[in-house]
């Protein structure tokens, strides 16, 4: 008998037809519209896999509905959706995504980084405006990039790959992690700072790190406090990293100089959100892997490791 899955959001047609060879698939039909919970609540009773997005809570109470669940595959690196304590608990396994959507979050982490820099937003709705009479010394000026410093915070796959692209703008790159990564420091030629040298040196720092009970806000008055006047923050990686209230008065105090975000900490977020209000944020709806091969390679990564943990390989991403 065919193992029964369930996926939580339409995918693209490989990727079904691929995980209907083995499986028997339910799946939530709409792209655009999260699966409701009690669906998923409903649903999840009856398979022995899930393939699920960063969009869907899978906490303890809905795991504890999955009688006969065996793996649970995010379509995503990041897995704080999921409480893997509780999984672990139930011998269920959970996948991640990694890899595969390395190069493009850090174009993106980067692309974010120069579009705040330079103002690239607010300088297009000028023009759109018709707010472009002339042009002067100092209009719609910005900080530069070239042979600027680089804070990264979190120096994972892709920390690495955003310090090779700072490395063409003859940047000088900072990074802190968790433990020191002297191949890295030697292969990149950057240099480990602690948490207080890299904000108050940095011109630009960037978040990627993963989002778990020690990282919750850690970035937060304090440490935006430390930060240069010119200073620009970029997050990539998960919202409740950085504390947006305490962001939101930095920014609005000229305390910094601006951010770019492209995740918050609820999502999506709301267009009365006080960040979204500030000339000198760059918001974007959380777009990092967003490039039409990483999307169709993440969700067939996501595919094959939940084909592997239901025919009793171990799966190639397992995290727990
Ligand atoms: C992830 O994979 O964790 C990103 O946030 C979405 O690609």
């Amino acid at each position: 008998m065919k193992p029964k899955i369930y996926i939580t959001r339409k995918l693209p047609d490989i990727v079904v037809t691929r995980l209907t060879e083995v499986c028997e698939v339910n799946m939530w039909d709409k792209e655009e519209e999260p699966v409701p919970r009690e669906i998923l609540e409903k649903e999840i009773q009856d398979v022995d896999g899930l393939y699920c997005l960063l969009t869907e809570s899978i906490d303890k109470p809905l795991l504890n509905l999955g009688t006969r669940l065996k793996v649970v595959s995010n379509m995503a690196v990041g897995y704080n959706n999921i409480d893997i304590a509780a999984a672990t608990e139930k011998g269920i396994l959970v996948t991640n995504t990694p890899g595969v959507l390395t190069e493009t979050t850090a174009d993106l982490t980067f692309a974010l980084l120069m579009a705040t820099a330079r103002r690239l937003v607010e300088a297009t709705d000028y023009l759109r405006a018709g707010d472009w009479k002339t042009w002067s010394p100092m209009q719609l000026t910005g900080q530069d990039i070239y042979g600027a410093t680089l804070g990264i915070f979190g120096l994972g796959r892709i920390g690495e790959a955003l310090a090779k692209r700072a490395r063409g703008f003859d940047m000088k790159i900072l990074y802190h992690n968790r433990s020191r990564k002297l191949e890295a420091e030697e292969q990149l030629d950057i240099q480990y700072a602690d948490k207080e040298r890299l904000l108050r040196e940095s011109d630009f720092i960037c978040v990627l790190m993963p989002f778990t009970h020690e990282t919750k806000n850690y970035i937060g008055t304090a440490e935006l406090s430390l930060m240069k006047q010119t200073a620009v923050l970029v997050n990539t990686a998960r919202g409740g990293i950085v504390d947006e209230e305490a962001l939101y008065h930095a920014l609005k105090n000229r305390e910094i100089w601006g951010a770019g975000i492209d995740v918050f900490e609820e999502e999506p977020v709301s267009t009365e959100h006080p960040l979204l209000s500030l000339p000198n944020v760059v918001a974007l709806p959380h777009i990092g892997s967003a490039s039409k091969n990483t999307r169709l390679k993440m969700s067939l990564l996501a595919a094959e490791n939940l084909l592997q943990g239901l025919q009793g390989e171990t799966p190639k991403n397992i995290v727990n």
